[in-house]
C-alpha cells in the first residue's frame, strides 16, 4: 500500500479538526476529497506531507512513517500543489521548477547539474510550457502558473501528489486542462493523486474514488459512481439538495445533479 492514513486525529489547541481518519491508497489511484469549507481537507493533506504533525494516529508513505525524524526522507515521495500556485514571481519558469529539486538535494547544495536542468526542461515540456522556459513566472496566466506548480512537483518524481483545490482560481476550461494534466500523470506514472475539490462534477469525472469529509470525519469513501444525493447531503451537513436524484453516467463518469 502506497499511502496509509491510520486513525489520524488533529486538534489545534482544544479545537478538534480531524477525528480518526482512516483510509489507504494504492499506486495508480486518483482520489477526490470533498467537504465543506472548514471540514479539514487542507489539514488532512498537510498531515500527509508532514506540514502538520497529527495529535494522534499516523501516516505511512511506502511503509515509512511521516514524522519529524523521517520528514525529509518521506517528503521526497510526496509533492504538493497549491490553490494559489505558489510560484516565485521574479524567477523564470525553469528556475521555479529547479527549486522543486532543492528539498531532495538539501539547501547546502544549490548548484544544478546539466542533468537536473535537462530533467526540469523535460517536465516543463510535459505540462506544455516548453516555449516559456525563461519567462518570468509573474508574467504567466493563472493556468500557466499552475502548470509550473505541477512541473515543480513532477521534477521531484513523487509517488503521491497532494493537490489542495488546484483549480479553484481558474476558469472551467483551464480547470479541465489542469485536471487533464494530473490525470495523465496518474495514468502514465501510476502516481497517487489526492485532490481536494469543491467542484462535484470534476470530482466525479476525474476521481476513481471519492472521500467525503464532514466535520473532520470521513463520511464517504467509495467509488465515484456510487456517490448519491444522500451521500452529498451527509458530506455537506444536510445542506446539499440535488434538484433530481443524482444520476451517474457510467460511461462518461459524470454526476448529473
Ligand atoms: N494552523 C491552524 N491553527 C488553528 N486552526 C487551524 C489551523 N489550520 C486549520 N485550522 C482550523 O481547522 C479547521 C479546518 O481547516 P481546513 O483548512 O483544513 O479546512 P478545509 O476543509 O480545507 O476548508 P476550505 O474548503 O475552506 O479550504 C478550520 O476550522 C480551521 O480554522
Ligand atoms: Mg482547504
Amino acid at each position: 500500500m502506497l499511502l496509509q492514513v491510520q486513525q489520524l486525529s488533529k486538534s489545534f489547541g482544544s479545537k478538534p479538526v480531524l477525528h480518526q481518519v482512516d483510509f489507504q491508497a494504492d499506486r495508480g489511484e486518483f482520489i477526490a476529497v470533498l467537504g465543506s469549507s472548514g471540514a479539514g481537507k487542507s489539514t488532512l493533506l498537510r498531515c500527509i506531507n508532514g506540514l502538520v504533525i497529527p495529535t494522534s494516529g499516523k501516516v505511512d508513505v511506502l511503509g515509512m512513517e511521516m514524522n519529524r525524524k523521517n520528514l525529509q526522507r518521506v517528503r521526497r515521495h510526496v509533492g504538493f500543489i497549491f490553490q494559489n500556485f505558489n510560484v516565485i514571481g521574479n524567477l523564470s519558469v525553469l528556475q521555479n521548477v529547479l527549486i522543486g529539486l532543492l528539498g531532495a538535494k538539501g539547501y547546502w547544495n544549490v548548484m544544478f547539474s546539466r542533468e537536473e536542468k535537462r530533467k526540469a526542461e523535460e517536465v516543463i515540456d510535459i505540462v506544455g510550457l516548453g516555449d516559456k522556459l525563461h519567462e518570468r513566472a509573474d508574467r504567466l496566466s493563472g493556468g500557466q502558473k499552475q502548470r509550473v506548480g505541477i512541473a515543480r512537483v513532477l521534477a521531484q518524481n513523487p509517488d503521491i501528489i497532494l493537490a489542495d483545490e488546484p483549480v479553484s482560481n481558474l476558469d472551467p476550461v483551464t480547470s479541465r486542462e489542469i485536471m487533464d494534466i494530473l490525470r495523465t500523470i496518474n495514468e502514465t506514472r501510476g502516481t497517487v493523486i489526492l485532490c481536494n475539490l469543491h467542484q462535484l462534477e470534476l470530482a466525479a469525472e476525474y476521481g476513481h474514488r471519492i472521500i467525503g469529509i464532514h466535520s473532520g470525519r470521513v463520511c464517504f469513501n467509495g467509488n465515484a459512481h456510487d456517490l448519491r444525493d444522500e451521500d452529498l447531503s451527509l458530506i455537506y451537513g444536510g445542506k446539499y439538495v440535488g434538484n433530481t436524484e443524482t444520476r451517474v453516467n457510467h460511461t462518461r463518469g459524470e454526476v448529473l445533479v
